[in-house]
């Protein structure tokens, strides 16, 4: 019998967690649950005799990968898979997969929640503004940016994208304008929606020099990573321009520091954008699915290392 561990830090919904536990059930493997551990040592205690592990953020870092002698798949439920270790995972002849897509139009809708509320003043009873007719520049066009340019549209602002990547014909079917450079991007957008993934290219990537080149009252909507904000920038940014904003899903290391900003500042208290029940199943079931996949017919779809 085939033994999954589910760790997840931050739990699924229990309507999702029922869905995964059914669908092992009924493949006949044994799935158990590692929910809200304090310490990384109780993941590699927890993973030591698993031949298949789900995770979300959780860090699925070389001592997890090489404590599981029996570990054959890791699925990280979700898109971004910076927190696995895929060096140790492929030395250790362990297949890494994510569910893209699975995740993304709740991600995309938290963007405009935060949005609206940064735009309304952070709801204090002073007079914020509209979304509709403005500019959104959409850095990476992929899943989420996808669902952001379609939420965008309903809210009746125009939409640019910037993703090297994707074929500008794609975007203008979309109704989207394509732009040629992340300078561009930027100098022409009042709020930028970023979905960049981190890695070592895109890491402190987003500074000084593209911040202060956006229009008046800009802000900049962050779902994607901590990481790609150059941090000591931004607050230097955050002190030079009184029009700036800054939202975002994910807490960043300096947090104590944007305290004095706190007016054009909010972050949720924990990474929020994929936390709906309907992205818990679809990312749940979807890594339930290809663990099953990969044992009974070896397929190795969306495979990541
Ligand atoms: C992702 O990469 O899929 C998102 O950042 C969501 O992460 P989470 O599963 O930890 O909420």
């Amino acid at each position: 019998m085939h033994k999954v561990l589910v760790a997840t830090d931050k739990p699924f919904a229990k309507i999702a967690s029922d869905q995964i536990r059914q669908i092992f059930h009924e493949a006949g493997y044994e799935c158990v649950f590692l929910e809200k551990y304090t310490t990384q040592q109780e993941f590699i205690d927890a993973a030591q005799d698993a031949e298949a592990v789900i995770i979300r953020s959780d860090k699925a870092d070389a001592d997890v990968i090489k404590n599981a002698g029996k570990l054959r798949i890791v699925v990280r439920a979700g898109a971004g898979y910076d927190n696995v270790d895929l060096k140790a995972a492929t030395e250790h002849g362990v297949v890494v997969m994510n569910t893209p897509g699975q995740n993304s139009n709740a991600v995309a809708e938290l963007a405009f929640g935060m949005m609206v509320y940064q735009a309304r003043k952070q709801f204090n009873g002073s007079s914020g503004t509209e979304l509709k007719d403005k500019t959104i520049g959409i850095h990476a066009y992929g899943n989420v940016g996808k669902h952001v340019a379609r939420i965008a549209k309903g809210f009746g602002m125009k939409v640019c994208a910037f993703d090297p990547f994707v074929p500008s014909e794609v975007m203008i079917s979309d109704g989207v304008v394509p732009v040629q450079s992340v300078d561009e991007l930027y100098s022409s957008c009042q709020y930028i929606s970023l979905h960049i993934p981190a890695n070592e290219k895109t890491k402190k990537s987003i500074g000084h020099k593209l911040l202060v080149s956006m229009p008046e009252n800009a802000m900049l909507v962050n779902t994607a990573r901590k990481e790609v904000i150059n941090e000591t920038e931004l607050l230097q940014v955050f002190a030079e321009r009184k029009d700036f904003s800054y939202v975002s899903d994910i807490e960043p290391d300096c947090l104590a520091e944007l305290d004095a900003f706190k007016g054009r500042f909010y972050c949720t208290p924990k990474k929020m954008g994929a936390q709906t029940e309907e992205a818990n199943i679809n990312a749940g079931i979807a890594a339930a699915r290809q663990i099953i996949a990969f044992f009974e017919h070896n397929d190795v779809t969306f495979k990541v290392n």
